[in-house]
This record gives C-alpha cells, structure tokens and sequence, in this order.
C-alpha cells in the first residue's frame, strides 16, 4: 500500500481519517521524524494549508495532505478567520478567544458567521483543495461543554443547540471538516 503524509500534530485528526481511506497507508509527520512546528504565515486557510502540504512535500518528497480551519464572522470582517487559534493571544487560548468575540460582537444584531476548512493535497506533484463550510451564528453565551475552539458558541444554521451540545457522531454529520475530509476520502479511494 502507497503511504500518504496527514501533515498535523493531532493525532486525532490522524485516527479520523485512517479509518476512512482504504487503499493509502496515512503516515504522519512523527513518523517521518519531524516534530517542529511549521510557521503558517499565509493570510487564508488555503495559503496555511498550501504552506504545510508543500513544505513537507518537499522537505521528505513524500504525497502528503494537510488542513487549515477557521471560524469567519461576518460582522468583524471575516475575523477571526485565519487567526482563529490566535485571536486573544500569541499561544492559543480558547477561553480568552471566546471572550474576545463574545466582546467585539456585544451589542451586534448581526451574528451570522461560518467555520471553513481548506485541505490541501500534493500527490506527485499535483496540488488539489478540497474545501467545506457551515453556516450557523454566534450565540451572546456559552452553551454546552462538549467539542473544542468556538463550539461553545456556534449553533449551525437549521439547528437551536450549539455545536458544543451536539455528541461528535452528530457534529461530524455536518461540520465544516467532515464535508472536506469526505471530498478528499472520495477522491483518494478512487485513486
Ligand atoms: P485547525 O486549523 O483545525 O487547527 O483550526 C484552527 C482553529 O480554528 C482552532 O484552534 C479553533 O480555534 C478553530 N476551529 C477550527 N475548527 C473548529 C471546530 O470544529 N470547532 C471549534 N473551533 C474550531
């Protein structure tokens, strides 16, 4: 079987996926013996995402993937977006980013917002994106404890709980991940 690079540090993500691609081996960057951590310094998902893939691919000369995800609020002007992991701060703080937004949205009756996910895939040289979107707004509090990032505080449109209310299995139904990550599944079972 051809081995395939999933360039992230989130284990997570890796079991995700490998259940799901059959005839790749996903290998990750530890595997490779990489640990550092590579600088997203491109001001889209899809220029971060470009950045991880292309850096590995050429770096190690393996196929490889990568993901950049974001949470884009149309009243802040897209922010925080592809500073996401960042907003509140340099290292990444959930509680002060969910503060912040809740703060820079205080009195806003828009609240319409969208999370985004890009996945960039090099094989033999040949770059493809595979892209997914949800819409949802913004709720004036925290609701629910499950999930991780903003999904305290995102309820998807067509639904009245937030995304941290929602079990995994039912999250994953419609997130912005799971719609890029099935793109790039189909694509790579019929390779
Ligand atoms: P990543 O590119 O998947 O690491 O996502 C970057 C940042 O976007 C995360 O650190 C979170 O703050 C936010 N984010 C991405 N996806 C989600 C999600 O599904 N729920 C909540 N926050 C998310």
């Amino acid at each position: 079987m051809r081995d395939i690079c999933f360039v992230t540090g989130n284990q997570n993500k890796i079991i995700e996926v490998e259940k799901l691609i059959k005839n790749f081996k996903i290998i990750s960057t530890k595997d490779l013996n990489f640990y550092d951590e590579i600088p997203e310094t491109e001001n889209t998902i899809k220029g971060n995402a470009f950045i991880k893939s292309s850096f590995i691919y050429n770096k190690f000369n393996i196929n490889c993937f990568s993901d950049d995800s974001g949470l884009f609020i149309n009243a802040l002007g897209g922010e925080p977006g592809v500073r996401s992991a960042r907003y509140a701060s340099e290292i990444s703080h959930t509680e002060k980013n969910i503060n912040l937004v809740l703060k820079n949205l205080r009195g806003e009756e828009d609240r319409s917002a969208a999370f985004q996910t890009c996945i960039c895939l090099i094989i033999n040289g040949k770059i493809s994106y595979f892209e997914g979107s949800v819409k949802g707004i913004i709720t004036s509090k925290r609701l629910g404890s499950r999930g991780f990032g903003y999904d305290p505080i995102f309820i998807p449109e067509g639904y009245e709980r937030s995304f941290a209310q929602m079990s995994l299995e039912e999250k994953n139904k419609i997130s912005h991940r799971s719609i890029a990550t099935k793109k790039l599944v189909n694509f790579l079972n019929q390779k």
